[in-house]
């Protein structure tokens, strides 16, 4: 490709480099990908409604999440095996988000150990994902690995009682490659440690039935809280009576998401579920956004509806299977750059100053 000026070209780079192993296992979602594409399309039917001659000489990205200091309202899901991407894996990934002010998320289903991870980039904003394993040792030895690495937020991911059902993977014969491993398990008995190839199903769906507890409630979400200092931000949310729970349980922050459409397939696109979200406990909880951001106008319209911050999933593994460290800080800085025009050319001079009133919504009424 000539130019490459935005995350979907990127994302075009990145399909000619990965194995089809990864490719489908990246780009894919659940069943007939409805969810999927909804999260992108529903950003694309809300328009905005600039404001003119408002002074926008300067600007500032900056804002706080869980009181910490982002240079901007963008960071980086947790996304499995990024080795998949690129040989430097999530060290590349970490390094560009270092680098950009911005905070990632590591999966538990990494190809790096969060210890090397963390050790390779001291001062990094890393927050660490889990699961809850039926072994509950398995899930509280992880979460205390995260703080002792220097973690600093626990982000549960709580949409995934089993693995969606994701039929590219299937097709595909998804697979760890015998080269790599999920050193995040080491050490660890019960928890399997291989994602290895599978004959009926895809190997990751397979690890999901054999360790992650379907059984989980509200009651594990406080015992989770309660096993460290840090604090414990629930991913997945949908609904804003959830949303409560989840505060009420002891979460300091939520992410609105349907885990890139790759859970229930014709789940609520996760822009349309933030704003009933944001007004039930925006002020008391941070609300945090992913799927289908893909452009610095969506950033802006999840900002609009009550987000604190946003998290791309796709695009940082694009971006890293296209240039590793460097990929991924293109894609943190195209954003970046888009999202600042947008905020130029809406008359808005701070993220704190983004609102409701910036947009001209489709439908009145979302939940
Ligand atoms: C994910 N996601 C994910 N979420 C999580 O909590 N733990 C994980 O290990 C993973 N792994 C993972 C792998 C891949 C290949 C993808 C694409 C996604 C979900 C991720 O955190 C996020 O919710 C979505 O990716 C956001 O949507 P976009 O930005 O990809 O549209
Ligand atoms: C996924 C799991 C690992 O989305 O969260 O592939």
């Amino acid at each position: 490709m000539t130019h490459t000026l935005n995350l979907f070209d990127i994302e075009q780079n990145a399909l000619q480099v990965l194995t089809s192993n990864a490719r489908e296992y990246y780009l894919g979602g659940a069943a007939d990908e409805i969810t999927l594409r909804a999260n992108i399309c529903a950003f694309q039917h809300i328009f905005l409604r600039p404001r003119i001659l408002a002074d926008v000489a300067e600007r500032s990205l900056q804002t706080s999440v869980l009181e910490q200091a982002w240079t901007m309202p963008i960071g980086i899901a947790p996304t499995a095996m990024q080795k998949l991407a690129h040989p430097e894996g999530e060290h590349a990934t970490l390094k560009a988000a270092q680098n950009l002010g911005v905070p990632m998320i590591c999966s538990t289903t990494a190809t790096v150990a969060i210890e090397d991870l963390l050790q390779a980039r001291k001062g990094a904003n890393a927050w660490f994902q889990v699961y809850v394993y039926k072994d509950r040792e398995v899930t509280r030895e992880l979460v205390q690995r995260a703080r002792d690495a220097g973690c600093r937020a626990i982000v549960l991911t709580a949409d995934t009682p089993y693995l969606g059902k994701r039929e590219r993977e299937t097709r595909s014969g998804f697979h760890l490659p015998p080269t790599m491993e999920l050193p995040n398990y080491r050490g660890l008995g019960t928890a399997a440690k291989n994602v290895r190839k599978s004959k009926e199903t895809s190997g990751l769906a397979e690890h999901f039935a054999k360790n992650i507890d379907p059984a989980l409630g509200w009651t594990d979400i406080e015992w989770l809280a309660a096993q460290t200092a840090l604090p414990l931000v629930v991913k997945g949310v949908l609904r804003a009576d959830d949303a409560i729970l989840a505060w009420k349980h002891g979460a300091k922050g939520v992410i609105v998401s349907n885990h890139g459409g790759r859970q229930l397939d014709t789940a609520i696109p996760s822009i349309h579920a933030l704003p009933a979200i944001a007004e039930a406990i925006g002020e008391v909880v941070d609300v945090m956004l992913d799927g289908g951001i893909r452009r610095g106008t969506d950033v802006l319209k999840a900002l609009a509806l009550g987000a604190k911050a946003v998290f791309l999933g796709r695009p940082v593994l694009y971006g890293l299977a296209w240039q590793g460290e460097q990929g991924v800080e293109r894609v943190l800085a195209i954003l970046r750059e888009e999202l600042d025009l947008a905020m130029a050319l809406c008359g808005i001079k701070s993220v704190h100053e983004i609102h409701r009133d910036i947009l001209s919504l489709p439908h009145q009424h979302w939940h």
